[in-house]
């Protein structure tokens, strides 16, 4: 599903443009194809996914053999052209690829890189379906601290794997379309040790199958989802499932080394899920939860129905903030890295609303508190554009939340809240931009707003207050 327009996405290899009644170049045009752009089109990130298709759905069939730190299987992209492709890519990061088809033929590959381009037998006519299997077999390598971004994507651990991928790196551990304007469906077919866990997202489609000491865990997502919200994480977990109060199914999940989080975690994520749900709008996907892993990320990440909390004891605000991202960040996804605060502003405003909700502090006072602080570095980071070597820069997450409370305090709290559901509601399982939010939000409460926007997301110094 993609969330940019085919235009700009295949801008690297735009079709020859043919004149009218040109009908003999569009004809060898058609005939010879045109190869996908090696990029999605993120000027930022410009090797990130790749252009001339439409990924509707993954069906990753994987084993994982700990002592060795082998992921092995076959990925199975079904896609549909959105140009006469003659040739396309795969973001892939390491393994060796052993074999792929289209459409059931073995194709020729090449690989430079984190691409891996796939010269199909014949050209895919644009708008028709085909399905690329990739039999790829390695030791997954993470990416490891580009700049501030920590290490991601699949990371071993002493008894699986820890796998948050946010931003790049799922291609660490499939071949995909690895950038959110890409979403897709996924069914996850893992095989792993007996007495290992498998959590992915969406549900599970059964009991796991045990024979000959290895277990299959079949997970399916059915709502699109972006790449870097999909997971397998592995290894020893303590379990509790159920339902909220309100009638969410709930799946939470601890290493034995935060065993006695299990039932906060699992309480709080109820919780929260149910409020967010009166306040945002009804919950987007098939089941909340959440995932403690023993394994200090210095992170969180909102992994598409199972945030992942890397080995720390998440408090309330952070249970909330994840949440928050389900529908902030997962089922509103964004389509350029650059307007992350349209997921970490809402999140951070989220743990804010959360604090007021519950006797703690008002948004107000949040806000007030990091209004006085004058020489902050949020004042010097407009957050409406996220820097792709800072992307996750705190004023994103502050400046941005603040940018909320300043809009709700301009339109009120009945137009103020109206927009937020409005919003979750239009552009549910899809992807948006700063520019569709600003206009909603113009429209909803009928005033121009490019000032408020302009001031606090796009110029660099601390905004005036006007009383
Ligand atoms: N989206 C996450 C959160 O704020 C942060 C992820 C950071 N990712 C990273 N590679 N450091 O909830
Ligand atoms: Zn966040």
């Amino acid at each position: 599903l993609l969330g940019l327009n085919a235009c700009t996405a295949s801008s690297g290899a735009a079709a020859p443009s043919a004149a009218p009644g040109d009908g003999n170049a569009q004809s060898a045009e058609a005939k010879s194809g045109t190869p996908g752009a090696a990029g999605i089109g993120d000027p930022d990130f410009p090797t990130d996914g790749n252009g001339g298709y439409d990924v509707g759905h993954y069906a990753l069939k994987l084993a994982y053999d700990p002592p060795t730190k082998t992921l092995s299987g076959t990925a199975t992209v079904t896609a549909q052209a959105v140009q006469n492709l003659s040739r396309f890519n795969l973001d892939l990061h390491g393994f060796t690829v052993r074999r792929v088809s289209v459409d059931g033929k073995a194709a020729k590959f090449t690989r430079e890189g984190d691409e891996l381009t796939v010269n199909p037998p014949a050209v895919i006519r644009r708008s028709s379906g085909f399905k690329v299997t990739v039999d790829y077999a390695g030791k997954p390598d993470p990416v490891r601290n580009s700049s501030n971004l920590g290490t991601y994507g699949f990371i071993p651990t002493k008894d699986g794997a820890f796998v948050t991928s946010e931003p790049n790196g799922a291609k660490t551990w499939f071949p995909g379309n690895d950038h959110p304007a890409d979403k897709a469906t996924f069914d996850f077919d893992v095989t792993v040790p007996a007495g290992t866990t498998v959590i992915a997202n969406g549900e599970l489609r059964g009991a796991p199958v045990t024979s000959g000491g290895r277990s299959t865990f079949a997970w399916r997502e059915t709502h699109p989802m972006a790449t870097y919200l999909a997971t397998i994480t592995l290894g020893k977990f303590d379990v509790r499932t159920g339902r909220t109060p309100g009638g969410i199914p709930m799946y939470a999940a601890t290493d034995p080394a935060f065993r006695h989080n299990l039932d906060f975690l699992y309480t709080t994520s109820a919780k929260v899920t149910d409020y967010w749900s009166t306040v945002f709008g009804p919950y987007p996907f098939s089941s909340t939860g959440g995932v403690i892993d023993d394994f200090s990320a210095g992170y969180a990440l909102e992994n598409q129905t199972k945030p992942m909390y890397g080995g720390f004891e998440p408090d309330t605000g952070i249970i909330a903030h994840e949440l928050a991202h389900q529908w902030f960040g997962d089922s509103l996804s964004v389509t350029r890295w650059k307007d992350l605060w349209l997921n970490e502003g809402f999140a951070t405003y989220a743990e804010w609303l959360w604090a007021e909700h519950n006797g703690g502090l008002t948004a107000e006072k949040t806000f007030q508190d990091y209004y006085s602080a004058k020489h902050a570095p949020i004042w010097r980071y407009p957050p409406g554009v996220a820097q792709r070597q800072d992307l996750f820069n705190t004023s994103v997450y502050l400046r941005g939340g603040m940018t909320l409370h300043v809009l709700r305090k301009r339109i009120g709290d009945e137009t103020f809240f109206k927009l937020l559901r409005t919003w979750t509601d239009q552009h549910k399982y899809g992807n948006v931009t700063t520019d569709d939010f600003i206009k909603l939000s113009e429209k909803l409460s009928g005033r121009p707003l490019g000032d408020l926007f302009d001031a606090w997301l796009y110029q660099p110094q601390r905004p005036e207050i006007s009383s």
